[in-house]
């Protein structure tokens, strides 16, 4: 069960005082400019090892007393961090075996962060004790509101210590060897395993094409993570068992392989409260901001649905620029706050920002922050957050209030890393998280509820489940997507679904997905980039990209068939009626007008429709959030464009403008990069 976090919108940033001990000056002032800018929450400590512990057990941590006392008296929650995200240059120097090997077996020298060794008995050791000695001095704090364990755990490590607790991790998994060559069909090359001692970590100068052994990386780097993190936690738990304890996960991480990054779905059951670092690229030229704003989307409904559907916490967004994107861009106005409204608006409790203040050098002087170097209050950036400080304060009733799907969009970590290693299909076209996204616009854009999930996740309180690119697909998964569909459910995949179990061996038939679909797909053509195949469904001809199957019918029936290519006249698209419900396959990858045309369809069969009215117009997102206690519906309608827009709704005369208190006009004007929030069951005041 996840922690229920207090009815609150918790506002404020990351803030580093121990780079700026040696300026008292600086450190009173952000004081005051905390309150200025309406803030009531801080991450402290995330890199302050080095500050508490400048040589080995000599401890300093009267900085940090001061720092959170000065926090309780401001009446701020402190998101308490512990420091092993950054180790301190002694510790890598007197122990090397904490700095990281890399694939190509080379230990790293110290420097950057995020790159200790996860499997180190001495890193484990050091970590343990800070956080004893934190939660220790800090148990009775007032401020003590969280822990925010480390940052953004990511990476993996090759050494000898990680190799032997891999093959400690495969021993569990597969009991004999025997049993492992099977299921990893090393027979393939001759590359079967004689001993345990000769399985490797893939690596560039050694193993890297058994796809089971690149799965079974990937999941033990999670395991070996979680485990790591469970290590920092428990002195925690033991001390302050009522603090609930977050990490900070990062966008749909990871982008691609070999930087794959680890399982959130598997990592978020070990946390109280999900949280992650929202970077969108706002106002880039490659996309509109509308459609920034639905990526932005699917990744909060995905946290918020691995956090049970309770509010989230928005970790880490920027006020300003990023440094570290191509450009790094500032936002327009209102940008800042339409940001952390629609985070609000997916179900998170806050608006976190990376930074407080910038610092004076290294690499993130030039990174937003809610302070500059000019340390001034007129700044644009700082009178925007306080306005969204004053904002979020108007708007804090939504606190209580949480998602209600009936849409579910799955998304998985496992399937990505197989679907990104399989050597087949276009290398460069498969674009799951893409394909994923495009499934999960169509349901954001007309203001639909949705919720993204893993293959952990139930389904039965589902009308609608999608499944794009289902690759790898245990058979307990199959099984669980048969009953949902038995029971009633409706269930859509595609192409490049049901391909391999879990590890990576190709599947052949599977009576029941075979039943369930009521189709045989017998190939799969793969297009270049610059080829297109036409495709009819329900009367409509439109154009399909990159995969196409040769579907035969079997109890299913064509609702869309090929035009031309190599299967034409076969069918393209495929409806079955399977129990009591009904399943879809989607034998092409069509754009994004058969998606519309398609899934307009569907939800007017299972009749559901956004209970406001409003225009599809790539400006406008609408969201909703729902207080069971009071029985009435927040409304968010957001405009993600660069002009003014008006609408008319009748209903819009029922509700209340959460922030006037008044009830709103039939026609509602919203200003570029602006939004309204409304609430059902208000009166006139
Ligand atoms: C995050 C990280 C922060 C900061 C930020 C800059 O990934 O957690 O410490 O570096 O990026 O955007």
């Amino acid at each position: 069960m996840k922690y229920q976090l207090p009815k609150k919108l918790f506002y404020g940033a990351d803030y580093n005082p121990d780079q700026w001990l040696d300026y008292p000056e600086i450190i009173d002032r952000d004081f005051y400019l905390m309150k200025a800018a309406n803030t009531n929450a801080f991450s402290i400590n995330i890199f302050g090892w080095s500050a508490i512990e400048k040589k080995e057990g000599e401890y300093t941590f009267e900085w940090l007393d001061n720092i959170m006392d000065r926090m309780a008296s401001q009446g701020n929650n402190v998101l308490l961090a512990t420091p092993s995200g950054a180790k301190p240059a002694w510790m890598a120097q007197k122990y090397p075996e904490i700095r990281r090997v890399n694939a190509m077996r080379q230990r790293e020298l110290q420097g950057l962060r995020q790159n200790h060794c996860f499997t180190s008995p001495i890193y484990r050791e050091k970590t343990a004790k800070m956080n004893r000695m934190l939660a220790e001095r800090y148990k009775d704090h007032p401020a003590l509101f969280m822990w925010h364990i480390s940052n953004e755990f990511g990476g993996e490590c090759h050494c000898s210590l990680c190799q032997e607790a891999f093959r400690k991790w495969l021993k569990e998994r597969y009991g004999t060897l025997e049993n492992l060559n099977k299921q990893w069909w090393t027979s393939f090359w001759s590359h079967t395993y004689t001993e345990w001692e000769q399985i490797e970590s893939p690596s560039p100068i050694g193993e890297s094409q058994v796809h089971a052994l690149n799965l079974d990386w990937r999941r033990f780097v999670t395991f070996q993570t979680i485990e790591f993190y469970q290590n920092e936690i428990k002195p925690l738990k033991e001390i302050t068992p009522e603090i609930p304890c977050t990490t900070n996960f990062m966008g749909d991480y990871p982008l691609q392989a070999p930087f794959a990054g680890l399982d959130y779905g598997k990592f978020a059951k070990a946390l109280d409260v999900v949280s992650w670092d929202a970077y969108p690229e706002w106002h880039n030229p490659d996309e509109s901001d509308y459609e920034t704003a639905c990526r932005t989307a699917f990744v909060s409904d995905l946290y918020r649905t691995l956090n049970e559907n309770k509010p989230f916490l928005l970790m880490e967004c920027t006020p300003s620029a990023v440094n570290w994107q191509r450009v790094a861009k500032l936002k327009e106005p209102g940008m800042n706050t339409l940001m952390g409204m629609q985070s609000i608006a997916h179900g998170s409790n806050s608006v976190l920002y990376f930074q407080w203040r910038k610092s004076k050098g290294s690499s993130e002087k030039f990174h937003g922050a809610v302070v500059s170097q000019d340390d001034r209050e007129d700044t644009r950036v700082f009178k925007e957050a306080a306005d969204l400080g004053k904002t979020l304060k108007q708007c804090e009733e939504v606190s209580s209030s949480v998602k209600r799907a009936k849409v579910a969009v799955l998304y998985d970590w496992e399937n990505r890393w197989a679907l990104d290693d399989a050597q087949g299909y276009g290398l460069k076209s498969k674009e799951y998280a893409k394909t994923v996204e495009a499934h999960y616009r169509e349901f954001w854009k007309r203001g639909l509820d949705i919720d993204v999930i893993t293959y952990n996740e139930p389904l039965h309180h589902y009308d609608l489940v999608v499944g794009p690119m289902l690759y790898l697909l245990p058979d307990e998964m199959v099984n669980k997507i048969e009953t949902f569909v038995k029971n009633g459910g409706t269930f859509v995949t595609t192409y490049i679904s049901n391909i391999v179990n879990e590890t990576d061996l190709v599947k052949g038939l599977d009576p029941i997905f075979d039943q369930m679909t009521g189709i045989r797909v017998e190939e799969v053509d793969s297009l270049y980039a610059k080829d297109n195949v036409l495709f009819s469904y329900k009367g409509k001809s439109y154009k399909g990209s990159d995969y196409i199957d040769s579907i035969f019918l079997n109890e299913a029936v064509a609702v869309g068939r090929f035009q031309d290519h190599l299967f034409n006249g076969q069918p393209a698209i495929t409806k079955n009626i399977y129990h009591k419900g009904m399943v879809y396959y989607m034998g092409v990858r069509g754009n994004e007008s058969f998606l519309h045309d398609f899934y307009q369809e569907i939800l007017e069969e299972l009749d559901l429709q956004p209970s406001l009215q409003l225009p599809i117009d790539g400006k406008l997102s609408v969201q909703t959030r729902h207080d069971e206690e009071s029985n009435s519906t927040y409304y968010f309608l957001m405009n993600f464009s660069d002009e003014n827009v008006s609408y008319t709704e009748p209903l819009f005369n029922t509700l209340k403008d959460v922030q006037t208190g008044k009830i709103a006009e039939q026609t509602i004007h919203i200003p570029a990069y602006g939004f309204k929030l409304l609430k059902s069951g208000g009166t006139t005041e």
